[in-house]
């Protein structure tokens, strides 16, 4: 999530004081070249190949941008996958799925650089057993050898992983996505892609997609955890590298003025509050297509099948064109969410037992920066 610095000029209106002197500090609160080194590629000394393919998979989308990523290498040829527990949401993911599917997105990443090395992966989930329901176990989520092999076929999407991005910025108005757009980004991933482009369509999915939004914001305990992954100005960015970025002299100047801090958004009435809330509903106004996946259970299987898929349609679309980020509000298992929830899945008839597994917008849109990620070193347990 981050903030437009168009939400908060006309939040401001007349005064545009942040504006006016923004303007003239364009070079001002970059963003730290370290925090996006990542998107550059491993360098070049790096020869290990688990940590080569590694260098792309800690590029994958990921909710909040927490990065709850752990690879162990003590086995010689194998990553084995835990989930740093330290980094959960569990007030808007109570039940981790969204952190799990972040971690099938990780590993179809993994498994696409290290073929692009001529390695093939052979991947078991949850090697130690399974985990108790709804929990993030103790044990590994995934064991992934890494095996030389001349023949593994290499996947065409690679070419993406360092350019693809969550698009989370208005998309063109008026424009749905195109059918041969659509039928392409199906035709990437396994599970059935379902797209809403009709106006009346559209203009539900929109209300609810607001609706879901403002819950949230009124839900005390799931706006903090957003705020908390909130990095404002380039000095906690750097520190940081993960969570929401915010820099720029607009975001500097409204720090220093202590309008826009992580605290002031939790404050109902304050401008940042605002900002938040109209940032969220010009995200679910300024879209003609939604797309969904929905797996046929709700099995941690399926969530990270979910994520593999989510990853291979995001990476699909930027080889297209086509823009494209989550809008995960309304899937969100807690109860302030349950009215708008039940209000989607009525709408768009999901059957008894499937989970739709991500939500999100598609359509065109201007490019976007990178994010920010940790260092290799931080997710690694050598
Ligand atoms: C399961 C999942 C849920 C997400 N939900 C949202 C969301 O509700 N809103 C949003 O703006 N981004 C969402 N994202 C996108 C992340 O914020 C994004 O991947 C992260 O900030 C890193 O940015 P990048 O994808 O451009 O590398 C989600 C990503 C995943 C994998």
């Amino acid at each position: 999530m981050s903030l437009s610095r168009r939400a908060f000029v006309r939040i401001i209106g007349g005064t545009a004081v942040f504006a006016a002197v923004g303007v003239g500090l364009t070079r001002c609160d970059r963003m730290p070249a370290e925090a996006v080194a990542a998107w550059n590629g491993p360098p070049a000394g790096e020869t290990e190949p688990r940590r080569r393919a590694l260098s792309y998979a800690l590029l994958a989308p990921n909710p909040h941008n927490t990065q709850a990523w752990i690879a162990d290498l003590r086995e010689a040829g194998v990553v084995t996958l835990s989930i740093d527990k330290t980094r959960l949401l569990a007030a808007t993911d109570p039940w981790f799925r969204q952190i799990v599917v972040g971690c099938g997105a990780f590993l179809e990443v993994l498994r696409i650089a290290a073929a692009e090395a001529g390695y093939r992966t052979e991947m078991t989930l949850f090697p130690e057993g399974p985990w108790p329901a709804k929990e993030i176990g103790a044990t590994p989520l995934a064991r992934i050898a890494f095996v030389a092999d001349a023949g593994v076929a290499k996947d065409p999407l690679f070419v993406q992983v360092l350019k693809r991005r969550s698009v989370k910025i208005a998309y063109e108005d008026g424009r749905p996505i195109e059918d041969a757009h659509r039928a392409a980004l199906a035709g990437a991933i396994e599970l059935p892609l379902q797209v809403a482009t009709a106006a009346d369509e559209v203009a539900t999915l929109r209300a609810i997609a607001k609706e879901a939004w403002l819950a949230e914001v009124a839900t005390p305990r799931a706006n903090k955890e957003s705020a908390d992954y909130f990095r404002i100005g380039a000095d906690e960015i750097a520190s940081h590298r993960d969570g929401l970025s915010f820099h720029g002299p607009f975001f500097w100047w409204a720090k220093r003025f202590g309008l826009f801090t992580a605290e002031k958004t939790l404050e109902p009435g304050s401008f940042a509050y605002q900002g938040a809330i109209d940032t969220g509903v010009a995200w679910a106004e300024q879209v003609w297509s939604f797309g969904w996946l929905t797996t046929p259970g709700g099995t941690r299987a399926d969530e990270i099948a979910a994520g593999r898929d989510y990853v291979r349609l995001n990476l699909k679309a930027t080889e297209l064109g086509v823009a494209m980020a989550p809008l995960s509000q309304v899937l969100q298992e807690y109860p302030e969410m349950a009215g708008p929830q039940k209000r989607f899945l009525d709408f768009i008839k999901t059957p008894p037992g499937s989970i739709v597994q991500m939500f999100f917008r598609l359509g065109y849109a201007d490019d976007v920066p990178p994010t920010p990620r940790r260092a290799l070193d931080d997710l690694i347990r050598a």
